[in-house]
């Protein structure tokens, strides 16, 4: 029932969205209030753009489904661009709306996608404040969408001036094919001109609000996320102090997390950063957790279910860490997620053994299982990076055998059904592994310790 009114309270929220958001953005393009008798055709046509591009693309792009967020900070940069519109119409026209600053913007935060549908939403608004031009519609379009195409990732801040760069090479281009047909020579030139610039403009405007963007939406671009990543963050440097095991354990992880990531191509900047937050939540009892321990055991005088909570508590602590430092949501899931619902199994089998009566779900991280392909990358580097380092002896196929078994028990344990990693994937992960690990763990190669062997190896590097 609850289930029903929850489905139900949704939809009515998306039918709310469907029909007020694209008449916030027609009153805010014409920027008045009194209704006119062109504003049901424009309004129809915002509407139809609109709710094509969302409903597509919150079918297609995940993390829409996952955080509220990402559908309130979407909305509110159409609303926040579009709210800009009659000032650059008033100071510089038609070739002067900055519609690229918040395709660029939703870009960054979300994606290619998401962009793709953004300039479709933003294009068709422009074109009704070039009083319905096509030509405008396509120029805005074309110009926004192909940029997304060919920057192609965004990682660094130069990344930004390239899809500028782009936008502005391709609405030049653009304007000429029309102007051609249309226009006298001297409005082409001050067009060209525009166009140039607009993009240039909007990436500004749009670099100088990013990181407020990212603060209150927790929405990280690829560059906020490096910033983050620089193991200055407050966190990380208490973690080196408190629990240097566990920080070991994250850089190790985030190499492998990385490396995986590029290899079956998702994104590995978060994949890089996330790994050195996942444990952060053991800066509050970093004694209890192996990788930190120096001969003593604190576990050893207490009962299991002690021994469970203990341990099962660094994930709810490193959440609640996540939120009060308002890390990105995406770096949160993999607090929440590394573990999965899977069983603390030593414990559980200490229960066993003391004859208690448990069950193997009293055992189990609170979870949710991973989400995304790159929290399930994080899952299975940090199982197999801490399995790898238990080895006695590691050598390249004990090394590779030990990943094998522990990707092998996590798949077979079901915790990757949600994060959209094919077998493929998974293969590919479990080589890329292997390689980091055998060159990280591998024993290094004996030296001769007698004379004759010494001269023996001589007599063969002569040879
Ligand atoms: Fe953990
Ligand atoms: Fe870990």
């Amino acid at each position: 029932m609850n289930l029903k009114k929850k489905l139900l309270n949704e939809k009515v929220r998306m039918y709310i969205y469907y029909l007020l958001v694209p008449l916030f953005l027609l009153i805010e393009s014409e920027f008045s209030l009194l209704p006119r008798s062109s504003w049901l055709g424009s309004y129809i046509l915002i509407l139809a753009a609109n709710s094509v591009t969302f409903s597509w693309m919150s079918e297609h792009v995940k993390l829409f489904k996952i955080h509220k967020e990402y559908f309130w900070t979407y909305t509110s940069i159409l609303l926040i661009t579009t709210l800009s519109f009659p000032l650059g119409y008033t100071l510089l026209g038609v070739y002067g709306l900055p519609v690229f600053f918040g395709v660029l913007l939703i870009y960054s935060l979300m994606g290619t996608e998401s962009a793709m549908a953004s300039a479709i939403t933003l294009s068709t608004v422009a074109a009704i404040v070039g009083n319905g031009s096509f030509e405008l519609f396509a120029i805005y379009t074309i110009g926004s969408i192909g940029s997304v195409l060919l920057t192609k990732r965004l990682v660094k801040r130069f990344d930004f001036s390239k899809a500028s760069l782009w936008n502005s090479v391709l609405s030049i281009l653009m304007v000429l094919s029309i102007s051609v047909d249309f226009f006298p020579y001297s409005i082409q030139l001050k067009s060209i001109v525009l166009m140039g610039l607009n993009p240039f403009v909007s990436m500004i405007l749009m670099v100088g609000i990013l990181p407020y963007v990212e603060y209150i939406s927790r929405i990280y671009s690829n560059v906020g996320l490096i910033e983050l990543g620089n193991l200055s963050h407050p966190l990380v440097k208490k973690l080196s102090v408190k629990a240097p095991g566990t920080y070991f354990h994250s850089v190790v992880l985030s190499n492998m997390c990385e490396s995986a990531a590029q290899r079956i191509n998702v994104n590995y900047v978060l994949t890089r950063v996330g790994p050195y937050f996942h444990d952060i939540g053991k800066i509050k009892r970093p004694e209890f957790f192996t990788e930190n321990q120096r001969g003593v055991n604190p576990h050893d005088s207490m009962s299991p279910m002690m021994n469970y909570l203990v341990i099962a508590s660094h994930v709810k602590y490193g959440e609640e860490l996540s939120k009060s430092h308002r890390l990105p949501l995406l770096v949160e899931d993999m607090i929440r997620e590394h573990h999965g619902t899977k069983m603390v199994s030593f414990f559980y089998q200490k229960a066993l053994s003391e004859n208690l009566k448990v069950s193997p779900d009293d055992f189990r991280y609170p979870g949710p299982k991973p989400r995304t392909k790159e929290s399930g990358i994080v899952m299975l580097a940090d199982s197999c990076e801490a399995a790898v380092r238990s080895l006695k002896s590691p050598t390249p196929s004990k090394i590779r055998n030990m990943i094998e078994e522990v990707v092998n028990g996590i798949y077979n344990e079901r915790q990757l059904d949600n994060s959209g990693l094919t077998l493929r994937d998974i293969d590919e992960i479990v080589e890329e592994f292997s390689k980091i690990l055998s060159s990280m763990y591998k024993n290094r190669i004996e030296y001769p310790k007698n004379s004759q062997e010494v001269e023996r190896v001589i007599r063969v590097a002569k040879m």
